[in-house]
């Protein structure tokens, strides 16, 4: 469900025509909906309603500082996994117990400003880096909450590059070690064990890795606390599917209610980071056709958006839905739509039928809010677009297109070359 529709023959954002927006700021544009967020928060947190329950955003979906303060003022903290993104989340406002901090490469540097801003607790993804957490916390004299991330070695069922919970998978620590790792953070007076935390992927479209996945924490949690752990956490990190072609992912409702039947005899707080499921149908990606080309085996849609500025069909073979700004009844076409960068990967669609397009018309590549912008890069020396962000009848320009200029601002020339 999405605020995102035809009005009179145009494409809509909420109240704003995309085409306004488009003559303000030009393409390629990111174009996010206030209130699809909100409404995809609302229904995400009324599902966990009947228990104790902290949503963390996970940031890396969409890190732009006025979607996180938006999801903020609905009460939402933060999953981060850098100090750049610890960074946003500060300055957006979340408060620090409500941020946890995952990652499998986390510096000391950043786990001492992370300590020092006092968030609730570090996801931790290795027995070294374990070790440097208490080095740290020792440091400071101050102990570090955190819970171990378990590989559950469960199948997600889901692209290979976002399949993390199988034992291949270079994140978490195993079964096997995670219970001594506890025993052995037990006798460090600056390790806090509160919790235990699992992500086994993401766009995971069916309820069973979910349900696999719990019932092997279940039993590390229960040998836990026999052992005498007090944990109060259960991170459960993120992954629900949404729909941009035909998937069917379960609904936020039936995700929570699977989660809250197999876990409420834990009695544990639960940390949900949903990423996609909050922005990902939130936001387009407005290009405009450059060229069309055509061969004898072949038409292409050359458009001004590319790989640099959304990978994941390039990168995951990923579909996003491809429409026009101005609705089309005529008839279809089968063309390849692509971008200008020189890789024969940049392709935001292949064999893919859409309404006869021309020279100068505007397409909205659906389905791009989550891991979209975030992911752009300036490959070919392009300026990484524009973001927007609609709320009704309004919209703001919340990050302002790059400049050429930019691009090379951090460059210099020795001057023996001048
Ligand atoms: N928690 C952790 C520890 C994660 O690693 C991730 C995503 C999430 C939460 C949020 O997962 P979500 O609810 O968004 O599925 N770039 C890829 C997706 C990579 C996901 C990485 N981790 C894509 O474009 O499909």
């Amino acid at each position: 469900m999405h605020y995102f529709g035809y009005k009179r023959g145009e494409l809509y954002c909420e109240g704003v025509p995309v085409k306004k927006i488009v003559e303000e700021v030009g393409t390629p544009v990111y174009i996010y909906s206030a209130k699809t967020i909100k409404r995809h928060f609302k229904v995400f947190q009324e599902s966990f309603s009947d228990v104790e329950h902290l949503i963390c955003y996970s940031v890396k979906a969409n890190s732009n500082i006025a979607i996180i303060s938006l999801l903020k003022n609905l009460g939402s903290g933060a999953d981060v996994v850098s100090s750049g993104e610890l960074k946003r989340v500060l300055k957006a406002g979340i408060e620090p117990k409500k941020i946890v901090f995952s990652g499998v490469g986390k510096t000391s540097e950043e786990m001492e400003m992370a300590l020092l801003a006092d968030i609730l607790m570090f996801n931790v993804e290795s027995v070294e880096e374990l070790e440097v957490l208490g080095e740290v916390a020792k440091k400071f004299g101050k102990p570090a909450p955190f819970a171990l991330r378990v590989n559950p070695d469960v199948d997600p069922k889901t692209h290979p590059y976002i399949s993390t919970g199988l034992k291949k998978n270079k994140f978490g620590i195993s079964e096997e070690m995670v219970i001594n790792c506890y025993k052995k953070a037990k006798k460090n007076p600056y390790l806090k064990p509160i919790g235990l935390d699992a992500h086994i992927g993401s766009q995971i479209t069916s309820l069973s890795p979910f349900v696999d996945s719990l019932n092997r924490l279940k039993k590390i949690w229960k040998e836990l606390t026999s052992m005498g752990l007090e944990l109060q956490y259960l991170d459960f990190g993120g992954g629900l599917g949404i729909v941009y072609e035909n998937e069917e992912p379960p609904l936020p409702h039936e995700y929570a209610e699977a989660i809250i039947q197999e876990g409420k005899d834990l009695r544990a707080t639960l940390i949900l980071e949903p990423g996609r499921v909050i922005v990902g149908n939130a936001g387009i990606l407005v290009t405009k056709v450059l060229y069309i080309k055509e061969n004898k085996e072949k038409k292409f849609v050359i458009v001004d958006a590319g790989m640099n500025d959304l990978i994941r069909p390039a990168f995951y073979q990923a579909y996003h839905k491809i429409i026009p700004i101005e609705e089309k009844e005529d008839e279809s076409e089968v063309v390849d739509v692509v971008g200008p960068i020189c890789e024969a990967s940049d392709f935001l669609a292949k064999e893919r039928k859409l309404p006869k397009v021309k020279r100068g018309e505007l397409l909205a590549i659906m389905g791009a809010g989550a891991y979209g912008f975030v992911m752009s890069s300036n490959y070919n020396s392009r300026p990484r677009a524009a973001e927007v962000l609609v709320d009704e009848e309004e919209f703001y320009i919340i990050r302002k297109r790059e400049t050429i200029e930019d691009l090379f601002a951090l460059e210099s020339i020795p001057s023996k070359y001048l």
